[in-house]
């Protein structure tokens, strides 16, 4: 892992912005793409940057199980506002939170996915050292699957939400095995709430116990993190 240590989340953004444009020169064509508050300097740096993404294609890691994507908590919503209006790219690909059968879902992403091998692909950590929506316990082949939130992510998404009961229970996500697919990983981790999950996920045991330790295993990963996610490190 290289790990890039920055002052704070804007300067994280700033050097995010480098790792996606060393992307593109370099004739990627296929970004997976993440939500939560993480991401979001980087997608600000995204915006104002000349970046050209219509392109490219892009493909999210998950999505809220029940969600429309009109409706302002889905990621579908958040990616159109911090990225897609201003940056559109030729094809972008989210799971869909409506389905009517999760199972055919699933196989409907992961046809996608195998169709549009992902270059570069951004990675935010919850608290758990999750990834995507794949909770403490997931398997590292993991493919799209649906997945039942713990109560700690859902206590942490709370805050984007009026009431904690309108939380969704369940997302589906990418899986594990396809994120670690990607040719490139780029995470990015920022205050102090993330130290204890980079910590372990970087100088920890490998474990499905903290499912972001697995990117140990991977050949390319660039982690950016501000100097209170890295506050715990030696
Ligand atoms: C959610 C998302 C993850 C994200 C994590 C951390 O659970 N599914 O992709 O990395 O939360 O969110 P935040 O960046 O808001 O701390």
């Amino acid at each position: 892992m290289k790990v890039i240590k920055v002052k704070d989340q804007v300067e994280g953004g700033k050097e995010a912005l480098k790792v996606f444009k060393e992307a593109l020169d370099n004739g990627v064509k296929v970004f997976g793409l993440a939500t939560g508050s993480t991401p979001e300097t980087t997608y600000d740096e995204l915006v104002k940057s000349d970046i050209d993404f219509s392109n490219s294609i892009s493909v999210n890691l998950d999505e809220y199980v029940g969600l429309k994507p009109e409706d302002e908590q889905s990621y579908a919503y958040f990616m159109k506002e911090h990225l897609f209006n201003a940056k559109p790219f030729a094809k972008s690909f989210l799971p869909n939170g409506m389905a009517e059968d999760a199972d055919q879902e699933c196989e409907r992403y992961d046809k996608l996915l195998e169709e549009y091998h992902v270059g570069l692909q951004l990675l935010g950590i919850g608290r758990n050292g999750h990834i995507g929506f794949n909770e403490p316990g997931s398997s590292f082949d993991g493919k799209t699957h649906k997945v039942a939130l713990t109560q700690s992510t859902i206590n942490a998404n709370s805050r984007f939400f009026d009431n904690e009961e309108d939380v969704p229970k369940y997302a589906y996500s990418m899986g594990i095995g396809t994120i670690m697919k990607s040719d490139t990983i780029l995470l990015e981790a920022f205050g102090k709430n993330k130290a204890e999950a980079v910590k372990a996920m970087i100088e920890g045991p490998v474990t499905p116990e903290v499912p972001a330790s697995v990117l140990q295993n991977h050949p390319d990963v660039v982690v950016i993190i501000d100097e209170e996610a890295a506050s715990l490190l030696k």
